[in-house]
Parts: structure tokens; C-alpha cells; sequence
């Protein structure tokens, strides 16, 4: 493990780098940096560059695994919690914190599902599409499993008050593992951007609601800075913790394929947290020799909303093993704000342009040789109502990863015979309107509108039948 020695002279900044335990650590994902921090301190961007930073183990003197299949032992053993949650079963494969900090509420409990009405929707063989419905957690998206791993590492270092930027899963997840931990939770919202199912979580749950006169972008702006001046404890996916938690989405898709890796993981793209994690989790089983193959990760966009699609597909920026071209990037930000470029998507969950783990996703893109690729907000819709009426409710940020596979399909980039496997990222209730407008108002084979009758019995039998 290396430990950059940084020349500040200042002795509290020494002390940062100071990595205490030599089992895990966190460590800067910049290549011209790479400093090593210790696991105990909440720093959520490396103080050496201002680089993202990555939870870091040294496998070698950690007890791991040597199959996965070893984790089924942990189904015998549902009584405890930690093997109850689907984010700790998997505890050796996140081993940041030890068990007596990890904070569960059920999380994880989600189900990969095959879908032929779906494939046949995307041209996909029978048999091949799966869709993995992390909307069945106790906050309605896979938030929770970010969360989950953000909240213990909050416990481990005693912080007091978490807080986060959100287009709305994040805060109810922070509402609800806040509460459950006694502490204290503030989140940042867009003014007139977020799904009421959404808003209504995080003030039921008690948290702390500030709604700036902004988007998403600008909240996530503040939010860094109030974190660092306050010193409170983030919970964004710039949290490192946060995607350890998420790669075990991962974990379960192979659980359930039997432990065998899938051809394509399709993913929406947002602040692109879980694109990263997902990333991680095949690089380092990769790395631990659990896994034989790595699955092509496909990352959607909303066209509205398309920062990563441009960056990677257009301008071609890649990871290059990590020397990121950090001048095109930087050049690209400076022109959406001087242009004043606001973001704007149906699919309020994802309509983000400035995504903060950008190179993190980078990353995960050369690790899975993955594609991106952008939807409008009609293919989004779409998909939506093809995935409900087959019985999975999501909302729309989670539809484009259906999109998009019938896109990469029709593009031939994915073959018919490929298996896919897509993330329905959140609960259909979060934003209910959405959907209720769409059956109304769209004029499609898939809309299901309501139908009108006269308070009459024989004119309801009439409708019935036809
Ligand atoms: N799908 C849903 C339902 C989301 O809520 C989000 C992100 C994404 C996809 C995108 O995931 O950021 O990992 O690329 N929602 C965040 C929030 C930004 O604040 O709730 P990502």
C-alpha cells in the first residue's frame, strides 16, 4: 500500500493521511495521487487533490471467501439480522466496519425476476431478460443499499448529523436510516423537482427538509460545501461507504443466476453512484478470482439530462487507467455554466448534469467495457407502462434501463440471444402522477386509460365485455 507523503507542513493534514490499520483503508482514485487515508475519518473528497475517494482492503490478510457460493450458509441463518439484510450477507465482500457498527432495517430483501414480457418488448430470446426490482426496499429504491453502508460508517465515527443533496430516493433514504440511528438528518432538495412520493418520505420520516431555490446541481454544490464548513457527515454517493453498500446489488443478481455472470447489466445513469459501485464490486471479484467473466455494463441517460452520453460517446473521454483527461472534463463544465445549462427529464430522479462520481463511472466503464447511451423522456415512458403492465411497478428514472436495452438491441449492439439484466432502480408509488398522467393523456397500444360509464348497472356489464 502506498502512502503519499504530501508536503503541507501542516501536522493535521499528516495526521489525515495517517492510515491506521493496514487492512482497509481509503485511497484516491486520481493515479497521480493515489494518498491512503484512514477508514475512520469522514472525508468524502481526498484533502491531497480533491479527488474522489475509494474504500480500499488489503484481501490478502482479510478473511474472504474463497467461492461465492459460500454465502449461502448465510440463508440458514436469517435470525440475525446482518444475514437477513441482502446488503451484510455479504459482509466480507465490504468489510469496512466491524459488525457491532452496521445498521440494518431490512434492506436488500429484492429479487432478480425474468421477464419474457419485457424481452419480447426489447427483441430479447426467452429467457434472457431480468429485471432486478430494487424498489422492494424499506425506503422504495436501492438507496438503501448505499445507505446501509454510509449509516455504519456514520456509527463508526461517531458522527452526529448526516446530511445529502437530493432528487428525492436519496433523502427518503437518509430520513428513514437517520431516525433508525438516533441521528440527526437535513436534505437539500430542487425547488418544484422533486415526486411527491418522495417529498412525503423525508417529512414523514422526520428529516430536516431544506428546499433551495435551485436544481439538483446546485444543491449538490452547496451541500459539499455546508458538509465541509458545518462538518457534518455526507451520505451522497461521493461517500465512499455508500457504494460499498451497492455493490451487493450485484452480489444478488448473481446469487440468483447461480453465481453465474450475466452477458449485459443495464443501468439509468444519474449522479452515477451505481454505475460505479457496480463497477467495483465486478473488479474486485474479479480480483479475488470469484468470478470468471466480467458483464458489459450499459449506463442510460435521459436525452435531457445526457453529461455522461456526451462526454463518453460524443467526446470519447475515457479512464485510461486512470489519467483522466481532466481538462476536456473541466472545459465541459465551464460551458454548461456559462451557458447557464439546466437539465430537464421526466424522470426527475436522474436529471443531473454534473454528475459527481463521473470518474468513478469512467472506471466502471473501462473495468465492464460498458456503452452509454441516452432515451428520450417517450421512450422512458414507454418502457414504463410495458414494465408495469408485466408486472413490476417502477418510476421513470428506472424505465430507462429498458429503453435502453431495446435501444443497444435495435442498434445490434446487444444480440438477441445476449442475457440482460436491468436495474429498476425505484418503487412505481414514488411518483405516482407520472404514471396516472401517462394512461390519461398518452394515445399508445400500451397506455391504459380509464374508462367513463353512467352510473347505470347494464352500462358497466357493457363496458366489461367489449
Ligand atoms: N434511479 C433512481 C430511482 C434514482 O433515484 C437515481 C438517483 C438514479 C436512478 C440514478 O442513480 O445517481 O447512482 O446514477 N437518485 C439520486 C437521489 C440522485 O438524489 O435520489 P445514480
Amino acid at each position: 500500500m502506498k502512502n503519499t507523503s504530501v508536503s503541507t507542513g501542516e501536522a493535521h493534514l499528516k495526521e489525515m493521511f495517517r492510515v491506521s490499520d493496514n487492512l482497509r483503508y481509503q485511497q484516491c482514485l486520481n493515479n497521480k495521487c493515489q494518498a491512503t487515508f484512514g477508514i475512520e475519518q469522514a472525508l468524502f473528497s481526498c484533502p491531497a487533490c480533491g479527488d474522489l475517494l475509494d474504500a480500499r482492503y488489503n484481501w490478502d490478510k482479510l478473511d474472504v471467501p474463497d467461492s461465492l457460493s459460500w454465502f449461502e450458509k448465510r440463508w440458514a441463518t436469517r435470525n440475525n439480522p446482518l444475514d437477513f439484510s441482502g446488503v451484510w450477507r455479504f459482509r466480507e465482500l465490504l468489510p469496512f466496519c466491524d459488525e457491532q457498527y452496521c445498521v440494518t432495517i431490512g434492506e436488500g430483501q429484492t429479487l432478480l425476476q425474468q421477464n419474457d414480457g419485457v424481452g419480447n418488448y426489447v427483441d430479447i430470446a426467452a429467457g434472457k431478460v431480468y429485471l432486478q426490482y430494487e424498489g422492494m426496499n424499506p425506503s422504495g429504491s436501492f438507496k438503501d443499499n448505499g445507505m446501509t453502508g454510509a449509516f455504519s460508517h456514520a456509527k463508526m465515527v461517531g458522527a452526529k448529523h448526516a446530511i445529502c443533496a437530493s432528487t428525492g430516493n436519496t433523502s427518503a433514504s437518509l430520513a428513514l436510516y437517520a431516525h433508525s440511528c438516533g441521528m440527526k438528518g437535513s436534505v437539500f432538495i430542487g425547488s418544484g423537482r422533486i415526486a411527491y412520493g418522495k417529498l412525503s418520505q423525508a417529512l414523514d420520516y422526520g428529516a430536516r427538509t431544506i428546499q433551495v431555490k435551485g436544481d439538483f446541481d446546485d444543491c449538490m454544490r452547496q451541500v459539499k460545501e455546508v458538509a465541509a464548513r458545518e462538518k457534518l457527515y455526507l451520505v451522497n454517493s461521493l461517500n465512499p461507504f455508500r457504494l460499498e453498500g451497492q455493490k451487493t446489488i450485484m452480489f444478488r443478481v448473481l446469487e440468483k443466476l447461480n453465481w453465474q455472470v450475466p452477458d449485459w447489466i443495464i443501468v439509468p445513469g444519474g449522479n452515477l453512484g451505481n454505475s460505479s459501485a457496480f463497477g467495483k464490486a465486478f473488479m474486485e471479484l474479479k480480483e479475488l478470482g470469484l468470478i470468471d467473466k466480467i458483464p458489459r455494463l450499459a449506463i442510460i441517460n435521459a436525452t435531457g439530462a445526457n453529461t455522461l452520453f456526451d462526454l463518453y460517446e460524443n467526446i470519447g473521454v475515457r479512464f485510461n487507467g486512470g489519467d483522466v483527461d481532466n481538462e476536456t472534463i473541466d472545459a465541459y463544465f465551464a460551458k454548461l455554466d456559462a451557458e447557464n445549462y439546466r437539465p430537464k427529464t421526466i424522470a426527475t430522479a436522474i436529471e443531473i448534469s454534473r454528475p459527481v462520481n463521473l470518474k468513478k463511472c469512467l472506471r466502471a466503464l473501462e473495468v465492464c467495457n460498458g456503452v452509454v447511451r441516452e432515451v428520450s423522456d417517450e421512450d422512458i415512458l414507454h418502457a414504463k407502462a410495458i414494465i408495469g403492465k408485466h408486472g413490476l411497478g417502477c418510476e421513470p428514472a428506472s424505465a430507462a434501463s429498458v429503453a435502453g436495452l431495446k435501444r443497444l438491441r435495435e442498434q445490434g449492439i446487444i444480440d438477441t440471444n445476449e442475457s440482460a439484466v436491468c436495474i429498476l432502480t425505484g418503487h412505481q408509488l414514488k411518483d405516482p402522477s407520472v404514471t396516472v398522467n401517462y394512461h390519461i393523456e398518452a394515445e399508445t397500444t400500451f397506455s391504459n386509460k380509464p374508462i367513463e360509464v353512467e352510473n347505470d348497472i347494464d352500462a358497466i356489464i357493457e363496458k366489461l365485455r367489449h
